[in-house]
């Protein structure tokens, strides 16, 4: 007989005015998008980080408004289908999202988040969502152990085609890797921040596999709207991220923190936009920094501290950015936005440059758009036009980070190894094949 966690879920419901017709009036089934369009099946069902991620779990899924108040169950799993016997009951925390971009039709939808807390590390739980007799199938998914080794994905931009090209990418690491503990995405997930469509074919890429394995992502510009910058609605209203990061900031700057690693997500659109944001960001990045018992830090922000050409430079992240990452020898950065491949080291000190030393910074693109690259003395290795998908794993005093093409082929590889002092020694493992440019 298995133990089940006590656990707390979220009961507080936004109140409902009228339910609202299945889908809009100017939008019928012979349309193109008619399959992205909500309805009482739960859909865009996706698991995300907590802060603390080996006792709990974010799960955030969407219905149309005839769902009103919507329900999660779940179990310790079993080898047979005796989980069933032994399921807890939690509602859901509902609100609404009302959305329309260019020709789009006016969408209303709700969106559900439940928060499971209490889970055991090592336990592998099953947990469907939905109720009455529109249930999702039941989904799997494993709480890392407390073995101090941690396997993630990382991907850069997937944004545009995101469904026809990103598809093939994100399927082949699965397909390719071992079983990967959560994803990272660093921004740009889409290209229109309010395009319901274009999340939906975000979800419709990653299907099952957002369900199952939890991911954290960062936001990049094409997230917000401009002038003020401000993050589009769908962001904390579909996803279930941490909020313990600067306040206005809830779900876009944040820390997750492992046994032995502390990864962590800056808003990069609101350092290049706004000071005050840009303030409060480094005051909590230097706080979280200082007296950090955690052997490895990774941080993910959108616009890269180095650019893959010249005329792409990010100043910002320089002058504010870099010197936190370089005063608190955070060992990886992993960025998006310039949409191609680069990876390598650059320290700066009284004006001068050493490729030797430092945070490791890496670029890249896992989506079809492809922007140049020109050579630069930071970079170790560097593609262009090729969409990669990147394995990190931490274990004990080694980060080993590779690098795939979307065949599945290995295109670039490192170890970070730190010694008895704290101190980084990178070993290239770049693969003797040519560069893509
Ligand atoms: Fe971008």
């Amino acid at each position: 007989m298995s133990k089940l966690p006590m656990l707390r879920g979220l009961i507080l419901a936004i109140a409902i005015t009228s339910p609202m017709c299945a889908f809009p009036q100017n939008s019928s089934p012979g349309d193109a998008n008619f399959h992205l369009l909500p309805s009482h099946k739960p859909d865009r069902i996706i698991l995300n980080l907590s802060e603390n991620p080996l006792e709990e779990i974010g799960v955030n899924w969407r219905t149309d408004t005839t769902i009103t108040v919507a329900h999660l169950e779940f179990a310790k799993a079993t080898p047979g289908p005796e989980f069933r016997d032994q399921i807890q009951h939690l509602q859901a925390l509902t609100e609404t999202l009302v959305s329309q971009h260019d020709d789009e039709p006016v969408i209303h939808a709700k969106y559900h988040q439940v928060k499971l807390k209490g889970l055991e590390a090592g336990g592998k739980y099953v947990y469907r969502v939905g109720g009455g007799h529109s249930w999702s199938e039941w989904y799997q998914f494993t709480i890392p152990t407390d073995d101090k080794e941690v396997n993630f994905l990382y991907f850069g931009d997937v944004q545009n085609e995101v469904s026809s090209m990103f598809s093939r990418v994100i399927r082949e690491a699965i397909i390719n890797l071992p079983k990967m503990d959560f994803t990272v995405y660093a921004g740009d997930l889409i290209n229109h921040e309010s395009a319901d469509f274009e999340w939906g074919g975000w979800f419709e890429a990653g299907q099952w596999i957002h369900a199952s394995i939890p991911s954290m992502m960062t936001p990049g510009n094409h997230e917000f709207s401009k002038n003020p910058a401000t993050l589009t609605p769908h962001w904390n209203t579909q996803f279930n991220l941490p909020a313990n990061g600067p306040q206005g900031l809830e779900e876009t700057t944040y820390e997750v923190n492992f046994p032995e690693l502390k990864i962590i997500s800056l808003d990069g659109e609101q350092i290049d936009e706004s000071p005050s944001y840009r303030k409060a960001q480094m005051v909590w990045l230097r706080d979280i920094l200082t007296n950090n018992p955690r052997k490895w830090t990774v941080v993910t922000f959108h616009y890269p501290v180095y650019a893959t050409a010249p005329d792409r430079y990010h100043d910002k992240m320089i002058d504010f950015i870099r010197p936190i990452l370089q005063e608190f020898n955070v060992d990886l950065a992993i960025q998006g936005h310039d949409h191609a491949y680069a990876r390598g080291r650059a320290y700066e000190q009284d004006g001068k440059m050493d490729y030797k030393k430092g945070t490791v910074y890496v670029v890249s693109v896992a989506g079809p758009k492809m922007y140049e690259v020109k050579a630069d003395d930071w970079m170790d290795r560097k593609a262009y036009g090729t969409q990669t998908y990147q394995w990190i794993q931490v274990k004990e005093n080694i980060l080993t980070f590779r690098t795939y093409t979307a065949l599945g082929e290995l295109y670039d590889s490192f170890e970070i190894q730190k010694n008895s002092d704290g101190e980084n020694i990178l070993i290239n493992h770049i693969p003797n094949t040519p560069e893509r440019l």
